[in-house]
């Protein structure tokens, strides 16, 4: 079906299925061990309801953020994740067009399988009047000159923050991945990013590095190297929160990785209140995992997250349309936020508060 006729997230996900090798769909769509987290993150957006206000809202309303210094037009930003060429031909590339055209934030992987410097230059051509809006998520390599170099070259390409992924001190286990055979990518497919890092023959492509060894030094150490905004992915403890703000972090990004590091990690929006109360303020909180509907968004927000993550819709998105299927992926959230937040009687993410947020049974779907 072409783009325009889809109606919602959920959709995309339908004809994804339908399109893509049922390896790679069952690698995006699968989780950790019983995906029990995979199923609470939407499930936890279930369990809320939005209480609206009547009489107070707006005919304009402005839907735009700023992120550590990066405007959005959005409250809504794209999550990383990895490997967007076997979901479409032009991989990263469509994804960061469609990205610069909506004015959103794309967070460019580590394991992208387009350089940080391609993404740039797609994202820079689609918008020549504005800067792109990129970030770059790193997973903290042991060897702090890889760590280093990976810096360089985010930077170099034009990003403004990093996401520091820091829940994956080993990888998560899939057990659809293990059933399917899926451990490598087809021939042609590499994580470009990781290509000609620090002295290695020339086309060596090096592995992503997870280790247990990593600890707060390693940040501190990251924190020296950089002038970059800092944003910690993945912390959900609040004591680790406020470990996170006192080591100089400029924002968390709430986060159980979609359910795909440790199963049975309680839903991202379950924990945002205890979050925001141990941060207390001093930095945003952002929250990724289960975005399917501008509702999700919404009651995020008026929970206290500054800004929330989406990341298989925009691979499914990517899959079925490439460019114009991430594009409409995110201009189907836009007029679902600002449609619920004329409903609820606001005119912008400042007005919404938590009293709009109630618990209520999840109704069946
Ligand atoms: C991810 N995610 C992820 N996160 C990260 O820090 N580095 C990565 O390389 C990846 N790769 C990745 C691949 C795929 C296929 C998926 C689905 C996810 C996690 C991602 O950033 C985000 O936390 C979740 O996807 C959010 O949950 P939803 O929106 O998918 O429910």
């Amino acid at each position: 079906p072409a783009a325009h006729t889809v109606l919602n997230l959920r959709e995309y996900e339908t004809i994804a299925r339908g399109l893509l090798d049922p390896i790679f769909y069952d690698y995006v769509a699968g989780g950790a061990r019983d995906e029990v987290t995979v199923r609470a993150n939407e499930h936890g957006f279930a369990r809320l309801g939005l209480l609206p206000r009547m009489l107070r809202g707006s005919d304009t309303r402005d839907l735009g953020v700023t992120l550590f210094g990066t405007p959005s037009s959005l409250p809504v930003f794209l999550s990383p994740t990895a490997f967007h060429r076997l979901a479409h031909p032009d991989g990263e590339l469509a994804t960061a067009r469609a990205a610069a055209k909506a004015g959103v934030i794309m967070t460019v992987g580590m394991a992208s399988t387009t350089s940080v410097a391609d993404v740039a230059a797609a994202a820079r051509q689609a918008v020549p009047d504005r800067a792109p809006a990129l970030w770059f998520q790193l997973y903290l390599q042991p060897d702090m000159a890889v760590t280093r170099a990976l810096v360089r070259r985010a930077e170099a390409a034009g990003c403004t923050a990093l996401l520091v992924t820091v829940d994956s001190p080993v990888l998560g286990i899939h057990e659809r991945n293990k059933r399917n055979g899926f451990n490598d990518l087809p021939p042609g497919v590499v994580c470009e990013n990781l290509r000609d890092l620090t002295g290695s023959e020339p086309g060596h492509i090096r592995q992503i590095a997870m280790s247990a060894d990593l600890g707060w030094d390693h940040l501190d150490r990251l924190r020296e190297m950089t002038s970059l905004p800092v944003v910690l992915k993945g912390v959900l403890h609040p004591e680790d929160g406020r470990i996170a703000v006192a080591h100089g972090v400029d924002g968390l990004l709430l986060s159980n990785h979609g359910g795909r590091q440790l199963d049975t990690a309680p839903a991202t929006v379950d924990l945002l209140p205890d979050m925001l109360a141990a941060v207390a303020g001093r930095v945003p909180v952002l929250l990724d995992g289960g975005v399917r509907r501008g509702t999700d968004v919404v009651k995020a927000l008026a929970l206290g997250a500054t800004a929330v993550g989406i990341g298989r819709p925009v691979v499914y998105g990517l899959a079925a349309g490439g460019e114009d299927g991430v594009r409409h992926v995110v201009d189907l959230l836009r007029e679902e936020i600002d449609h619920t937040l004329a409903l609820c009687g606001a005119t912008a993410p400042r007005d919404l508060t938590p009293d709009l947020v109630r618990t209520v049974p999840a109704v069946p779907r």
